[in-house]
């Protein structure tokens, strides 16, 4: 197999949000390529749908879901497969990815990327469902690692083995989130280093940087803040394994101006060097992570969920 499935990289990308459109249509900022939420503009023909395509026409453009529900045991979804094809025949992005994940079951859309057990039966489901998925949209499928709070008795494999074994049996490519490895890690107890290490590196098409929300005994993935030193530090470990991935910064909630969203995505150049260190106020801030919120803000279907 091809390194990264042939697939180019693209360098430093950002999420494509609505509060950015005008800004990005007005000015072209140098932006490597924009990832796209699919959902967004799959059942929109309206104006999203129209600017994107304006996007799509002059920076490199990927569709990234988060409903295709690979984990899921109802049966696959085919009209929303259909959509997916559709728009991407619209704007030719360079991949498609979605999430080792469920987001539902008997037809009920829960809006969430949900954990499962990591064994051997739920490889061969996964594994069946990418395979049937990639025929279907004619593309290798690019499958990220989810962000999670709680793990499964009746898990067998590790995560990073699990990743291993199902890009080797698929063909898939990997859509690493470092700060999902870094969250998933915290909260049930693993060596992100272990996990880092264990996966095919090779199969790293994209990676993802997010900033998370430190809730003292466990952490939540929430994009909606600055990456943590942490995260840049394990990033720049992943970075020497899989140096031609291609790197998006997601940021979904308290979405700043543009030119702060774009100089939080800059600074992933400074840890591509892997003798950068970080100012001392960087290390110190590291060695000392604060829990930055009391535990009584958590949504309380987030800590049943946990
Ligand atoms: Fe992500």
């Amino acid at each position: 197999m091809t390194k990264r499935l042939g697939l180019p990289n693209l360098g430093l990308g950002l999420g494509l949000r609505n509060e950015h459109f005008d800004y990005i249509l007005e000015n072209e900022p140098a932006v490597d390529w924009f990832e796209v939420i699919s959902e967004n503009f799959m059942d929109s023909f309206g104006r999203p749908r129209h600017i994107l395509k304006q996007i799509a026409d002059k920076y490199p453009v990927v569709m990234h879901g988060v409903s295709m529900s690979i984990g899921s045991t109802d049966p696959l979804n085919f009209d929303y497969l259909k959509s997916l094809k559709t728009l991407a025949d619209e704007v030719n992005p360079a991949w498609i990815s979605d999430h080792l994940c469920w987001t539902g079951v008997l037809t009920t859309n829960s809006h969430d990327l949900l954990p499962l057990p990591l064994n051997d039966e739920s490889l061969r489901h996964v594994c069946d469902r990418i395979r049937q998925i990639q025929d279907y949209l004619e593309r290798p499928l690019v499958v990220e690692n989810p962000s999670t709070y709680a793990a499964f008795k009746n898990s067998t494999i590790t995560e990073w083995d699990f990743l291993r074994l199902m890009t080797e049996e698929t063909g898939c490519g990997l859509l690493l989130d470092v700060n999902n490895v870094y969250v998933s890690s915290f909260n049930n107890d693993f060596d992100p280093v272990a996990y880092i290490n264990g996966i095919p590196h090779d199969n790293i098409v994209q990676m993802h940087l997010a900033g998370h929300q430190h809730m003292g005994n466990y952490i939540i993935d929430t994009h909606d803040r600055e990456v943590t030193n942490q995260v840049w530090k394990l990033f720049q470990m992943t970075y020497q394994l899989a140096p031609e991935a291609s790197i998006l910064l997601e940021w979904d909630g308290n979405i700043p101006p543009f030119e702060v969203y774009h100089a939080e995505l800059m600074k992933s150049r400074k840890y591509m060097d892997p003798h950068f260190r970080g100012s001392e106020k960087e290390i110190q801030h590291a060695d000392q992570e604060q829990v930055s919120n009391p535990l009584n803000v958590v949504p309380l279907e987030l800590m049943n969920k946990s």
